[in-house]
């Protein structure tokens, strides 16, 4: 399979990122069809897509003709035959378990041509597991967005042991088309890429606040108007490349080599998340929460908003909108 073959996309599951993912596939010229198990949940997509587009029209991202006809690409139906009998890309957003993931695949396997890939949206299980009983696992990928897929760039795909090159090269040639960022991944890794970045930093502020040098507030403020607008902008690597002058990103890692060391050794090592820290977090952000400003949002709806409405304008930027 290559990218330009593919003429129809089809969703597994209809959950907040199969209905992200096909707003996505639909905005750039896809037809898509969306299968679940039930008309509830598709009925809850059917919304949510909707509101996706609804969204990108008020910001002026897409005009109402294109908004239009994006929306009568998707559609829904509760047979998985009917969803991936003719769809040359499948993306697979069903409940994160194995059993179910594989009977899934069972059930692709018996309606599509070997070739179609199928992508998984797992956020951690492996796709070797996954594929393990698949009659051709040369075609399964695994395509990890990050929320909501119709808005955030990123995809990290992942191979299992069996999957083809032409495989992930075809996911990657087609996830770029439709405006991500994808990474491929060369090994199997727990937690992908960004997730362990993200858990690495996680320990770390957990520590600092549990044991006493700053609270949930200091740390929000200290990553958002510090390294966090940073990189929104660019990535931590290029950030350092700038910071080292004339030697670079290997001018930068030389010189702060050796005082690292002992930031390194006081650093968290911990592997198991402190009991106590899910109150802490909760008290912290509701102490967070009174001392911002109403115009920036206090319920959870009034700051997706915000965050959404900076979103585009940062994605715009970005040209990738
Ligand atoms: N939510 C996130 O932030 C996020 C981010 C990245 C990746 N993911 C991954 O995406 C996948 C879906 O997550 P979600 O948050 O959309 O979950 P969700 O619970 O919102 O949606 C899952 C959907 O799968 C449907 N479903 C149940 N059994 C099914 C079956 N046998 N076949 C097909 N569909 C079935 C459910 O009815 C539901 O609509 C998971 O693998 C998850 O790890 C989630």
């Amino acid at each position: 399979m290559n990218v330009a073959q593919i003429k129809k996309v089809a969703c597994i599951g209809a959950g907040v990122i199969g209905s992200s993912w096909a707003t996505n596939f639909a905005l750039r010229g896809y037809p898509v069809c969306i299968y679940d198990i039930g008309q509830d949940p598709l009925a809850v997509a059917k919304k949510n897509v909707a509101s996706n587009i609804a969204f990108l029209l008020d910001k002026g991202i897409v005009n109402k003709e294109e908004a239009a006809k994006a929306e009568q690409r998707v559609s829904y139906t509760t047979s998985i035959e009917e969803a991936v009998k003719d769809a040359q890309f499948i993306q697979e957003s069903g409940p994160e378990r194995y059993e179910i993931k594989r009977s899934v695949v069972v059930e692709i396997e018996k309606y599509t041509a070997p070739d179609t890939i199928v992508a998984s949206s797992t956020s951690g299980l492996l796709i070797t597991e996954i594929a393990k009983f698949a009659e051709h696992p040369e075609r399964f990928v695994g395509g990890h967005p990050y929320n909501p897929p119709h808005l955030i760039p990123l995809v990290e795909i992942t191979k299992g042991e069996k999957t083809s090159t032409e495989a992930l090269q075809c996911a990657y040639n087609f996830y770029e088309k439709i405006g991500k960022e994808p990474v491929i991944l060369n090994k199997e890794t727990l937690g992908f890429i960004a997730n362990r970045l993200q858990l690495a930093l996680a320990r770390e502020f957990m520590d600092l606040i549990l044991t006493g040098v700053c609270t949930v507030e200091d740390i929000d403020k200290a990553l958002l108007f510090g390294p966090g607008l940073r990189m929104a902008i660019l990535g931590p690597i290029l950030t350092m490349h700038l910071g080292g002058g004339a030697g670079g990103a290997k001018g930068l890692y030389t010189m702060i080599r050796e005082s690292s060391q002992m930031w390194l050794k006081d650093m968290a090592h911990w592997t198991d998340i402190p009991l106590e820290w899910p109150d802490v977090a909760q008290e912290g952000v509701l102490k967070e929460l009174e001392n911002r400003p109403a115009e920036f949002g206090k319920t959870p709806e009034e700051i997706i908003k915000f965050r959404d409405n900076m979103l585009i304008e940062i994605l715009k930027m970005h040209k990738k909108l």
